[in-house]
């Protein structure tokens, strides 16, 4: 019932979704909202214009809830996205782990972030091409809830590297949509992209032509895939238009940056919650310098060499000791990844090492915390002198740009080159090679003594750079994109 007026104008379709779900004692499903910039910008044009929003369930929960909802589709009240609806796919769990945690994390997500340890992986065999087949069939219900969701002519914005098929798919059953596809990590060069095997890479290249638009964070991300269209497609690319000639179609790349959503930051960070944990987080801090850095246990983001490089500084700048203390936020994440639980146990372990080293009865070094606390990261950022930023490569990075904005009294930034935010960043912050230990904690050095003026002058320069793109536009302009 209902069909045709069900059907949406504009469709996000992305692995997380804007809500998940717990199981609440009593058995009940309670929801929680995601934040992020999809999330607001979704929300400002939902309003207006009939939305869907595609996802995958991602925990036992979220299953419950997508199979008790008719269709997937989850009641529209109460998720705060401007009236969007939701619809969550139930994927076989097998199909699901092969599809998220082997090929689109343990692979893609490895390939655009340059992280194998070469000697030992990646390794394609007989079992990856089964797990392929995975990824294809959940691209594919991911395709098939679009198509079948989509009023005529709608516009549909596919995001990241667990969707790289879609567009195709999409393309081959509903030539009138305008498709969009986003990816929110970097891309790779060749020379590494070309470690996949080659029908998998085109398949994935092709996958991703069978958008009208291929949108990236930074043109450093959108260079590489152009260059990997020309290496393994040999499609024509005219690099003065920056499109891609492919199987009869041109289809056109574009780079849109994204900042951060000031204004919902600053309303967030008023309330309640947040001054609690600034309290707490001063009287732990007592008058020290504060280093912060906020990351997803996540080995694009560094945090052993980050931390290795304030072990550096404590060694060869024994100045400040004692008038410092460093907290490390390293939030649990995809410890379905063995990769990812061995690093979460290597920063464990750094972090012992340091206060070991260091620590006396007054004075703690390293604060490592592991719990997910959002109203805590933002007090931090209120509070911190130097923010720590040393990504191996992002697409990005959010925290570079949010720090910043909630600063009180004005924070320097360590910045990698290699993280996207380094594009708009770079001037104001100190700018590290993040493989470089010794550079890094010279810039810990030059961050913390910076004087009060020049920090807060730098700190004014990343704001505005950080603002210049709110999340809303960033969204915007992937629809202007599709005309
Ligand atoms: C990156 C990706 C997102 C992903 C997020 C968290 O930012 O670009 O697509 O949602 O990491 O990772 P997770 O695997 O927990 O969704």
């Amino acid at each position: 019932m209902g069909e045709q007026v069900d059907k949406a104008q504009i469709l996000v379709a992305s692995n997380r979704g804007p809500v998940s779900f717990s199981v609440d004692d009593d058995g009940s499903l309670s929801f929680r909202r995601g934040g992020g910039g999809l999330v607001s910008g979704l929300s400002s044009v939902a309003a207006e214009i009939d939305t869907l929003w595609v996802c995958a369930a991602l925990s036992d929960a979220d299953r419950k809830a997508a199979s008790s909802a008719p269709d997937g589709r989850l009641d529209r009240a109460g998720f705060d996205l401007g009236g969007a609806r939701v619809r969550m796919l139930d994927i076989p769990e097998q199909t699901f782990a092969n599809a998220y945690t082997s090929v689109a994390n343990s692979t893609l997500w490895f390939v655009h972030h340059m992280l194998y340890d070469t000697p030992n992986k990646p390794l394609f065999d007989a079992a990856f091409r089964a797990e392929w087949e995975d990824y294809r069939a959940y691209n594919a219900s991911f395709a098939e809830a679009l198509v079948t969701g989509a009023a005529e002519g709608a516009k549909a914005a596919v995001q990241d590297y667990h969707l790289a098929l879609v567009p195709r798919m999409m393309r081959g059953r509903r030539p009138d949509l305008r498709i969009a596809h986003f990816s929110h990590t970097p891309w790779a060069p060749p020379e590494y992209f070309g470690m996949l095997p080659a029908d998998i890479g085109r398949e994935l290249l092709e996958g991703m032509l069978g958008a009208d638009h291929v949108g990236f964070l930074s043109r450093r991300w959108a260079d590489a895939f152009l260059k990997c269209c020309e290496t393994f497609l040999r499609a024509d690319v005219n690099w003065d238009h920056r499109t891609v000639d492919h199987g009869g179609r041109i289809v056109r790349t574009g780079v849109h940056g994204l900042g951060a959503d000031a204004e919902g930051l600053r309303e967030r960070a008023e309330q309640e919650d947040v001054a609690e944990r600034r309290a707490t987080l001063r009287e732990l801090v007592g008058g020290r310098r504060l280093v912060l850095r906020v990351d997803r246990t996540e080995l694009s983001k560094n945090i052993v060499r980050g931390l290795a490089a304030y072990r550096e500084l404590l060694r060869t700048r024994p100045e400040w000791r004692g008038r410092v203390t460093h907290l490390a936020f390293a939030y649990p994440s995809r410890g379905d990844v063995p990769e990812y639980r061995a690093y979460t146990e290597s920063v464990r372990r750094i972090a012992e090492e340091i206060n070991e080293e260091f620590a006396t009865p007054e004075w703690t070094p390293l604060i490592l915390e592991v719990n997910d606390d959002y109203p805590r990261s933002l007090a931090s950022y209120q509070l911190a002198d130097v923010l720590v930023v040393n990504p191996i490569r992002d697409g990005m990075n959010l925290v570079a740009k949010e720090g910043p904005v909630l600063s009180h009294d004005g924070c320097a930034v360590v910045l990698s080159t290699e993280a996207g935010a380094a594009d708009d960043m770079g001037g104001a912050a100190v700018m590290v090679n993040p493989y470089d230990v010794s550079e890094t904690a010279e810039a810990l050095h030059t961050a913390l003594s910076m004087p009060d003026d020049e920090r807060r002058a730098r700190c004014e320069r990343l704001v505005e750079a950080s603002v210049a793109l709110p999340p809303q536009r960033w969204f915007t302009d992937q629809l202007r994109a599709l005309g």
